[in-house]
């Protein structure tokens, strides 16, 4: 089993680019080191019956201190690019004020990605609120928001030299609805009116931003990540289209259309204005200005159903059809459609997969991971991104989730996503075999 993609893929040619990605709360570990305040993560972690198993990020893999032969094992896989977080809680101090031993280590990082010659993509936010902003509102107040134009503000300025590209937010869905709404991340609130205030904030803080980045670093590019899954209705009853419909609209459509068109989605007027956040004037040329890149999460798709309370409820497709250890159904085809789909319904700029992958219940037996399962994932999904691009989609890269199993937020460190194994006793990382498959197709390339 290999990961194989056409040899006239665009895929192929040096302009398309190939990496791995991970985020700071999940890998770095050394939750106190130097100073680093505690995230809204670290509090949520702490809290009885939030994470499995209360699992928390005080050492998850320690890439804080392995961090030089973390970029050993980057090179080794032979991706052109890394993309990874920077965490607000250890560059910034409550007063606003930097910290410098945090600063140092993420420079410390980039300079040496950009040495051995990766492209680097940095996300700002991926998750980790400081806990004191928390606090004062969190996402639920709008001067977040102008704190996190100062905290783009100091790392831009302090980094621009050696990043690529910055995303200001990674999936402002999960950060707020997950978050917010429906209690299951960080902070861990669940009132129904709470989810779309918080995204409206974020939405608004990346656009607060996004003239700071292009000030402070007129070299690189600038984006926001987004997470999509397909959605489908359970069956041809008018009911379930349009719970099917509410469910894409308010999943993929209430994120993307602000940024893309400076709206929320009409429907919502008339079927759902409980969905409908405040919006000052304003807001929304703010939200909507042109960015260089749009990245996208995709893992799955769904299925829906009418329920007379909620409107739509999730179902299991009457197909026969395979899931990750997660319980994500494996649908490579969806991934296709929803690019293409967005392609026809936006003027999108040119997008980047920023993650894709798989949990699977891996196991080391005599020093090897045979994630056969992983691979199919891959080549599935790398296959469908080749098809979308065919269909005169412009997606210029890809990043597999993730270089190496990590503390996945409420599961904890039981579900593991990495191309790289990663022994939580010993810290040691063992290439899986989706990795030796990633490594030989990104290596038979014709350079
Ligand atoms: C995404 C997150 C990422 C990872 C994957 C599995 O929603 O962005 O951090 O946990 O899911």
């Amino acid at each position: 089993m290999s990961i194989t993609l056409p040899s006239n893929s665009k895929m192929l040619t040096p302009d398309f680019i190939f990496g791995v990605a991970t985020a700071a709360f999940q890998i770095e570990g050394a939750a106190k080191a130097d100073n680093r305040l505690p995230s809204i993560w670290d509090t949520f972690c702490a809290t009885p019956g939030k994470v499995k198993g209360m699992d928390n990020g005080d050492i998850a893999c320690d890439h804080y201190h392995l961090w030089e032969q973390d970029i050993q094992l980057i090179k080794e896989l032979g991706v052109d690019a890394y993309r990874l977080s920077i965490a607000w809680p250890r560059v910034m101090n409550e007063q606003g004020e930097a910290n410098q031993a945090g600063l140092d280590f993420y420079r410390n990082l980039l300079k040496k990605l950009k040495a051995e010659g990766l492209t680097v993509f940095v996300t700002l936010y991926h998750w980790d609120l400081p806990q004191h902003l928390e606090d004062k509102g969190g996402w639920l107040s709008r001067e977040t928001a102008y704190r996190f134009q100062q905290y783009a503000d100091l790392v831009t300025t302090e980094f621009a030299d050696w990043v690529d590209s910055w995303a200001t937010f990674n999936e402002p869905f999960c950060a707020a609805i997950l978050g917010y709404e429906l209690g299951i991340h960080a902070p861990g609130l669940n009132k129904p009116e709470y989810g779309r205030q918080a995204a409206h904030h974020i939405l608004l803080a990346h656009g607060l931003a996004l003239p700071i980045i292009r000030k402070n670093a007129p070299h690189s590019k600038v984006g926001i990540v987004l997470n999509m899954n397909r959605s489908y209705a359970a069956s041809e009853k008018v009911e379930d289209q349009f719970a099917c419909l509410l469910r894409e609209t308010l999943d993929n459509q209430f994120f993307i259309e602000p940024l893309m068109k400076g709206q929320y989605p009409q429907l919502l007027k008339t079927v759902a204005p409980q969905y409908l956040p405040t919006v000052l004037p304003g807001d929304m040329e703010i939200i909507s200005q042109p960015i260089d890149f749009l990245g996208l999460n995709f893992y799955t798709c769904n299925h829906n159903a009418y329920d007379a309370d909620s409107l739509f409820k999730n179902v299991q497709s009457s197909q026969n059809v395979e899931f990750t250890d997660i319980g994500w159904e494996i649908a490579p085809q969806a991934f296709t459609e929803l690019l293409v789909t967005l392609h026809q319904q936006y003027e999108l700029p040119p997008i980047y997969i920023t993650e894709n992958g798989a949990a699977c219940d891996d196991h080391i037996i005599a020093g090897e991971i045979n994630d056969e399962q992983r691979v199919r994932y891959l080549d599935g999904h790398l296959n469908a991104v080749h098809r979308a691009i065919d269909a005169g989609v412009d997606i210029r890269g890809y990043f597999a989730w993730s270089l190496m199993d990590n503390f996945e937020w409420a599961e904890g460190y039981s579900k593991r996503f990495g191309l790289t194994y990663v022994d939580y006793h010993t810290q040691q990382r063992t290439i899986k075999r989706s990795g030796y498959a990633y490594q030989a197709m990104l290596n038979a390339r014709i350079r």
